[in-house]
């Protein structure tokens, strides 16, 4: 059996205002807090022990998942007064951990969605000796990511910053946000105060000529990070286009809660879900999107690749597309929100106040 270490303490900024009352982990995505897909992921490669480092909202964690019994998990938390970083989050919840020095620790950043297999990453981390073995995964633009090149033989060879020229662009490869940690690097990073894992604890590794390894790793991987990502990798948990133990069925259009309405000529597609509580109107039009429990989308409203969020209103016929409604929210009818537009928690929008249209 192994161990693993949960980063989930982060601000989730980008995120906002999904994360002004939720930590990014715990909003639902396909029906479910994001963490439900980790932890069972996790559980089905033969993780049983799995440490939480919490800062951000840390006290909804434990009343969620409790001890984890109930998933066959021993769940434990820990909370940073002042946040760490992920490194120093990694290394405040050392004494937690009961592997010995080279046995293998997972750490998972508690924000990426991903179809790694992570039985295979603790086998290559195993047989090549690492120290440490880092998920790689490879994207089409690398201009907004720090680059992480490798030898032949999946040797890391450095961690570069994002690039500026073309020349930069070395590899198209990226760190995917989890590892493998040998214990014993675990009780070396710096006690006590902010460090980084990825612009301090793997350069200086590297320095100090310590093995990291790198698997690239081609199948689903994304981001969670900003409302887009997030709404793209709800919609694929429920299309069955990135894989989760906890969704049902193989892939459908959509998914709602037991316990939410849709009327009978409202229209959900796109791996849409719909959370408990909420209520769909006549003839409205949900496509891509996540809808929070006790949201109401109203008759004849339009919402694609949005969150809507919970205990929202959507007023008759507002088109809400690549935007966020925060919790609480009441955005009257006619409006048109667009292109990132975020509604903060608790505001109210009055009929036709934004629109990009000139018709009414
Ligand atoms: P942004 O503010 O939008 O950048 O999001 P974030 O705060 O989650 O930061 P980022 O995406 O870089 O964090 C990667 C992972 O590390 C996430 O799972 C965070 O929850 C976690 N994390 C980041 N900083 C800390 C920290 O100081 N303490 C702990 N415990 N976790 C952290």
């Amino acid at each position: 059996m192994t161990e693993a270490i949960l980063l989930v303490g982060g601000k989730g900024t980008r995120l906002r205002p999904l994360t002004v009352n939720t930590p990014k982990p715990m909003v639902p995505a396909a029906g479910v807090p994001f963490l439900e897909h980790l932890l069972a992921r996790a559980r089905a490669a033969g993780v049983d022990h799995i440490v939480f480092a919490t800062s951000y909202l840390a006290e909804v964690f434990e009343p969620h998942f409790g001890d984890g019994s109930d998933m066959g998990l021993h769940l434990e938390y820990v909370t940073e007064t002042t946040p760490l970083g992920t490194g120093g989050a990694i290394r405040h919840v050392a004494d937690r951990l009961r592997s010995g020095p080279d046995e293998p620790v997972l750490i998972f950043n508690g924000d990426i969605l991903s179809g790694l297999d992570l039985t295979s990453l603790l086998d290559a981390h195993r047989a090549a000796g690492a120290d440490v073995t880092l998920h790689l995964t490879r994207v089409e633009d690398p201009r907004a990511f720090g680059l992480v090149p490798t030898d032949a033989r999946g040797r890391v060879l450095a961690f570069l910053e994002k690039p500026e020229r073309p020349e930069d662009i070395v590899t198209d490869q990226i760190n995917a946000g989890c590892y493998v940690f040998n214990r014993s690097v675990i009780d070396r990073i710096p006690a006590g105060r902010v460090v980084s894992v990825e612009r301090e604890t793997f350069p200086g590794l590297l320095a100090e000529g310590a093995h990291l390894l790198g698997v690239v790793d081609d199948t689903y991987w994304l981001d969670l990070g900003t409302p887009a990502a997030f709404v793209r990798g709800s919609a694929d948990l429920v299309l069955g286009r990135a894989p989760s133990p906890v969704v049902p069925g193989q892939g459908r259009e959509y998914l709602v809660h037991d316990r939410a309405e849709v009327a009978a000529d409202a229209k959900l597609s796109g791996g849409t879900s719909v959370g408990a509580g909420a209520r769909i109107a006549g003839g409205a039009r949900v496509d891509g999107s996540i809808v929070l429990a006790g949201a109401v989308v109203g008759p004849e409203a339009v919402v694609r690749d949005s969150v809507i969020g919970s205990r929202a209103v959507i007023g008759p016929r507002t088109v809400v597309d690549d935007s966020v409604v925060g919790d609480g929210a009441t955005v009257g009818a006619d409006n048109e929100l667009r292109g990132g537009v975020r509604v903060w928690c608790d505001t109210t929008l009055p009929d036709l106040a934004l629109r990009f249209s000139a018709d009414t």
